[in-house]
């Protein structure tokens, strides 16, 4: 170090102001303390020439003495100076490159939700599952006999016509022009397929779109969901089917709500009812229709009606998605306003 550092006179006032600058001009801290450790430190300008007060004549020394004490007062205010405002400086500088950005720009575009009828959807079916039920599908492309025959509704039964049928232009045609091929008007022809599919005991729900001939209103669209219920298994009743809807309408509506069966005529079940749920206040909603799958429908499943025995249920989703939201128009749902979806 000493050699990097020529003997100063500390006592010339031209070279003690030079060291200053120096101390000065110091970039950084480091840099700040080899000026120090050279000028101040062990084996420096500072030691080296006290120790050459040793050599001077006896009067000289007392002066020199003196001098050199300014000198390093001088030079120790100097560097503490200098190494305050260096630490400030360098403190600065680290806190920039630390800086968190907590003034981040937030974007306020709104985050979706699911469709309200999606919501109602994958609510009954977690109701569903929890209650036992697993989830089936089926194609909205349908053949008449899923849709129709299998179901009971036999080509010149009047339900066939009652049903609004959108038929595709596709598949043999029969007398009348019409193909074999349709978009499924239910979501009964689930109930086929899972037979035709699966052995019984079954315990399955067909959510799904269906499709009918419908001039669009506040109660109607052409173009709708409906929620299939089927169960087959040996020894079940009426009053099995009853306990399931009471179930399944307290776990959906909550403890206040309540259901009933009132007689009806489905060709696909027999017996069969409309079930309505009564609301705490009293009022009734009519929700769909159910009863003990006939015997010709169990037959088209290939399951022998001697042996199981079982219930099937439908009802419309968007009809419970409308109440469930206090939506009065059901045409609502489908026009994809976002001003109205954001809503819910
Ligand atoms: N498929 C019927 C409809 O669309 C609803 C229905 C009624 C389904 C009775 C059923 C049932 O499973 O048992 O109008």
């Amino acid at each position: 170090m000493s050699d990097l550092h020529p003997p100063i006179d500390l006592a010339d006032a031209a070279a003690l102001s030079n060291l200053i600058d120096q101390v000065h001009a110091a970039a950084n801290s480091d840099e700040l303390r080899s000026i120090e450790q050279a000028h101040l430190g062990k084996d420096s300008t500072i030691v080296r020439a006290r120790k050459a007060l040793g050599s001077l004549p006896a009067d000289q020394r007392k002066d020199a003495g003196r001098a050199l004490n300014e000198a390093r007062e001088q030079l120790e205010a100097a560097v503490a100076a200098r190494g305050t405002a260096l630490a400030e400086a360098e403190r600065e500088v680290q806190f920039e490159a630390e800086r968190m950005d907590l003034t981040e720009f937030v974007d306020y575009s709104p985050v979706g939700h699911a469709h309200i009828v999606t919501q109602a959807w994958e609510e009954l079916e977690d109701v569903f599952v929890g209650m036992g039920f697993r989830v089936a599908e089926g194609p909205e492309v349908e053949t008449d006999w899923h849709n129709f025959d299998a179901l009971n509704i036999p080509k010149g039964h009047p339900a066939r016509d009652g049903f609004d049928t959108i038929y595709v232009n596709y598949g043999p045609r029969d007398q009348e022009g019409r193909s074999n091929t349709v978009l499924r008007t239910h979501t009964s022809p689930v109930q086929i397929r899972t037979m035709l599919d699966q052995e019984p005991p079954i315990y399955v729900i067909a959510p799904g779109r269906v499709f009918r001939r419908d001039t669009a209103d506040a109660t109607h669209m052409p173009v709708f969901h409906q929620i299939e219920g089927l169960v087959i298994d040996r020894h079940i009743s009426l009053a099995d089917l009853a306990g399931t809807i009471e179930a399944f309408t307290t776990a959906y509506f909550g403890p206040g709500f309540s259901s009933r069966l009132r007689p009806n005529h489905f060709p696909f079940t027999e017996p069969s009812a409309e079930f309505d749920i009564q609301r705490p206040d009293g009022s009734w909603l009519e929700l769909g229709g159910c009863g003990m799958v006939h015997p010709n429908v169990l037959r088209a499943g290939g399951v022998d009606p001697e042996e199981w025995s079982g219930f099937a249920f439908g009802f419309g989703i968007d009809r419970l998605a409308l109440m469930k939201f206090g939506v009065d128009d059901l045409r609502d749902l489908f026009t994809n306003d976002i001003r109205f979806l954001s809503q819910f």
